[in-house]
């Protein structure tokens, strides 16, 4: 008998395809193939976002496209991820397209789900576990030069506006020798750069040891040449870690420091446990103390009850810091969250996307004006493969998480290990250069 086909598709954060690695890992285990074609599949996953309405959006749109095929086929369709929790009404539908969900903390149990639904029982699997770290299950990586590893799960915080403490669960950090194992056998299969990832990361902690101990642990492995990390909150940024960001050649010199709000009764009412001169302070010791550093940023406009004077305070803030990039969002009122049981989701959209459009301008300039400082400077670069749009130019990232593209000579193959390249052009997003 044919093995069934299994095709997936992720949405999200860099955690959910991380979880796509595992749950590949899990069903390959027990004789599943995976297939790039919807087409070919005999069952189709959709690992999913519950972070903003339209990563929900765009996962109803992915279902409703899947609905002839599921009519002329009988294809099992199954949900994954954090919108699976939101989904259990939607399941017990007798017309429902869904056969299996299944939590973030549950793919242990997909393959006997899988098994039941094939033959004709839908099923779920959505409870939240305070252990599961999958530490013993291998991801089924692409083999490259970058991997990630998830090093905990969960988040305690429960800022006011976001759903991940309910669709992850709480926080459970994976075991320290044992990630630093995983680190040994990925520099051993090629692997130069690790990206450490944690919903709240510096919370990692195993007994004495923290996050800091860990990152230089991982760091001090024999072959990564470059170790990330995403993303931490700056209500615990130690000097410790600092000091190891700052002074261990291997770790990148990029912190993604998500600000949310530059106003202190926003940032109040969000729980984030920070003011804005907290804040500033932070980034102030992390730039005396290394100032090569990339800093980047989420920004959330739009929050229940912002005026226009706390909004401008944001915008104030994002002009004193000049990040490198930000990720800016409208406020996206999540069900059973804080806020949403708590205050009225009460600024006009349209509002919000002024409020959105600004901030993007006006970060796409500074982005410009901090690439354009690098023209004429040699910087090394990790290659990731070719550029999507043009085969005949790598592209990589420097040390700062910057993507830089350069043009292949007629000699590269493409390089397993850090180049160096000068710049010599640079739009908002893009480096290029040659080598040298
Ligand atoms: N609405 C809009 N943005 C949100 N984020 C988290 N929850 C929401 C929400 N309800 C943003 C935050 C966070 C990033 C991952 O997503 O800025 O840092
Ligand atoms: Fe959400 Fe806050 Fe946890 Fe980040 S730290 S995942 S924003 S609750």
């Amino acid at each position: 008998m044919r093995a069934p086909h299994v095709f997936i598709e992720t949405f999200g954060c860099q955690m959910n395809e991380y979880d796509t690695e595992l749950v590949r890992s899990i069903l390959k285990e027990k004789g599943y193939r995976f297939t790039d074609a919807v087409e070919t599949a005999d069952v189709v996953l959709l690992n999913t976002c519950a972070i903003r309405e339209n990563a929900h959006n765009k996962v109803y749109g992915h279902l409703g496209a899947l609905k002839p095929l599921k009519k002329d086929k009988g294809l099992v369709i199954g949900v994954l991820g954090c919108m699976a929790q939101n989904l259990k009404k939607d399941l017990l539908e007798d017309d429902s397209l869904i056969d299996v969900l299944a939590g973030p903390d549950s793919y242990r149990s997909l393959p006997e789900l899988l098994e039941k639904a094939a033959a004709g029982r839908k099923g779920m699997a959505v409870d939240l576990s305070e252990y599961e770290t999958y530490a013993d299950i291998t991801p089924d990586r692409i083999e490259g030069v970058t991997a990630w590893i998830a090093v905990m799960r969960g988040c305690d915080n429960f800022c006011t506006f976001c759903v991940v403490p309910y669709t992850r669960g709480r926080e459970r950090s994976r075991d320290f020798d044992g990630v630093v194992r995983e680190a040994e056998a990925l520099a051993a299969s090629g692997c130069r750069q690790v990206t450490l990832l944690g919903q709240n990361v510096n919370s990692y902690r195993d007994g004495a040891r923290d996050f800091a101990d860990l990152l230089l642990a991982v760091a001090d492995v024999r072959g990564i040449e470059r170790v990330r990390f995403t993303s931490p909150h700056p209500k615990d940024f130690p000097e410790k870690l600092l000091e190891a960001v700052a002074g261990h050649p291997g770790i990148c010199k990029h912190i993604h420091l998500p600000l949310q709000a530059g106003s202190d009764r926003i940032l109040q009412l969000m729980d984030r446990t920070y003011t804005r001169a907290e804040y500033l302070a932070l980034a102030g010791r992390i730039r005396a103390r290394c100032p090569e550093i990339v800093l980047t940023t989420d920004i959330i406009v739009g929050f229940c009850s912002e005026t226009d004077a706390e909004f401008a305070e944001t915008e104030d803030l994002m002009r004193h810091m000049e990040y490198h990039s930000a990720y800016i969002f409208k406020y996206s009122e999540r069900k059973n969250t804080i806020a949403a049981r708590k205050y009225a989701d009460d600024v006009p959209d349209a509002v919000k996307s002024e409020r959105v459009t600004k901030l993007i301008e006006f970060q796409r300039a500074v982005s410009l004006k901090k690439n354009r400082e690098m023209l004429g400077k040699t910087v090394d670069v990790l290659v990731e493969g070719e550029a999507k749009r043009s085969s005949d130019r790598w592209m990589g990232r420097t040390d700062g998480n910057i993507v830089a593209m350069f043009p292949k000579t007629s000699t590269t193959r493409k390089p397993r290990s850090l180049v160096s390249v000068r710049i010599t052009d640079a739009t908002i997003t893009t480096l290029y250069g040659e080598l040298v």
